[in-house]
Order: structure tokens, then sequence, then C-alpha cells
């Protein structure tokens, strides 16, 4: 495999999108899309992974999602996307980030671990999602 190059996504990756990122409805696409909130690895024209993000307080940024498709997993995707991300949010004068993984999901959380986050807390969300969600965060100021 060439190795991949990361860019923030466009219109042109909507149907990709729509399809492998069944989280959030279309409306939330087009807006993640406008607002340049959506990193993608492209192995030539074809995508491969994703990360969505947003701003908690609409200042810290926040990875809403991280996701490479499963056959393409494990080959320094996710990371290359993740180091694209972080530079980019530094250069708009991120000094923290922030992401979260639902209890359970241990392997994400070791991923996000990985790539520098730290375990800050565990919060709740009743009955919207019975498992507790954990937060983690990445100060870039160390
Ligand atoms: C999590 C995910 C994005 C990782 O992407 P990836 O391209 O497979 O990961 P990479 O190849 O970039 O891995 C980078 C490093 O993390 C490690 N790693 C990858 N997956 C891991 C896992 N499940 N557990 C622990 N470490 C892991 C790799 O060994 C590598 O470390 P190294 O550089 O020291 O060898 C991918 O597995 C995925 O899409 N999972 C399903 C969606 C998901 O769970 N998203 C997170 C929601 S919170």
């Amino acid at each position: 495999m060439t190795d991949p190059n990361i860019t923030t996504a466009n219109s042109t990756h909507k149907a990709w999108l729509i399809e492998h990122d069944p989280h959030v409805d279309t409306s939330w696409i087009n807006r993640c899309i406008f607002g340049g909130e959506y990193i993608i690895a492209l192995c030539g024209d074809s995508p491969v992974g994703f990360i969505r993000y947003s701003w908690f307080w609409g200042k810290i940024p926040y990875m809403d999602m991280v996701y490479v498709v499963p056959e393409q997993r494990g080959r320094g995707i996710g990371r290359k996307m993740f180091r694209h991300w972080e530079m980019l949010m530094l250069a708009k004068g991120g000094d923290v980030l922030m992401t979260s993984s639902v209890v359970d999901e241990l392997e994400p959380q070791a991923w996000h671990r990985s790539n520098g986050f730290h375990e800050q807390g565990r919060i709740s969300f009743g009955s919207f999602q019975p498992q507790s969600e954990v937060f983690f965060i990445k100060d870039l100021s160390c």
C-alpha cells in the first residue's frame, strides 16, 4: 500500500463519509465538511479513514470520532491522521486536546493512550448511554 495522503475532507468525500460515519446524521456531516472538521486519509482517491472533531467550549479541540477501514488497520494510518490533526490544532491555537471512549471499549482507549492521551474522568449520560464515557486529554504544552 502506498503511504496515504492526509488532508481536510471536502464535499467530494461526502458519500463515503455518510457510509462510514453512521453515528451522526447527514446534516451534521454536511456541517462538519463545511467547517473543515473532518480529516481524511486517502490512498489515491480512495478514502480509508477519517477523524471528525469539534470544539468543546468553542476552544478545546475534541476528537469526536476516529475510524480506519478494517482492512487497513494496524498500518499507522490512524496515527498519521492523529498527528496531522494535532499539528493542525496546534496551529489553530489549541493547548489541550480532548477525546473520549465508552468505558468497555478497551482497544480505542489503548490507542488513545498510545497517542499521548491521559484519562481524566468518567461521566454517565443516563438513559442516553448506559455505560460511562471515559474522557482523555493531551496537554500540548508539556
Ligand atoms: C482505533 C483505530 C482508529 C486505530 O487506527 P489504526 O490505523 O489501526 O492504528 P495505527 O496503526 O495508527 O496504530 C498506531 C499505534 O497504536 C497501536 N494500536 C493500534 N490499535 C491498537 C489497539 N487496538 N490497542 C492498542 N494499541 C493499538 C499500534 O500498535 C501502533 O503503535 P506503534 O506505532 O507503537 O506500533 C482503528 O483501529 C479503528 O478504526 N477502530 C474502530 C473504530 C474505533 O474504535 N474508533 C475509536 C472510537 S473512540
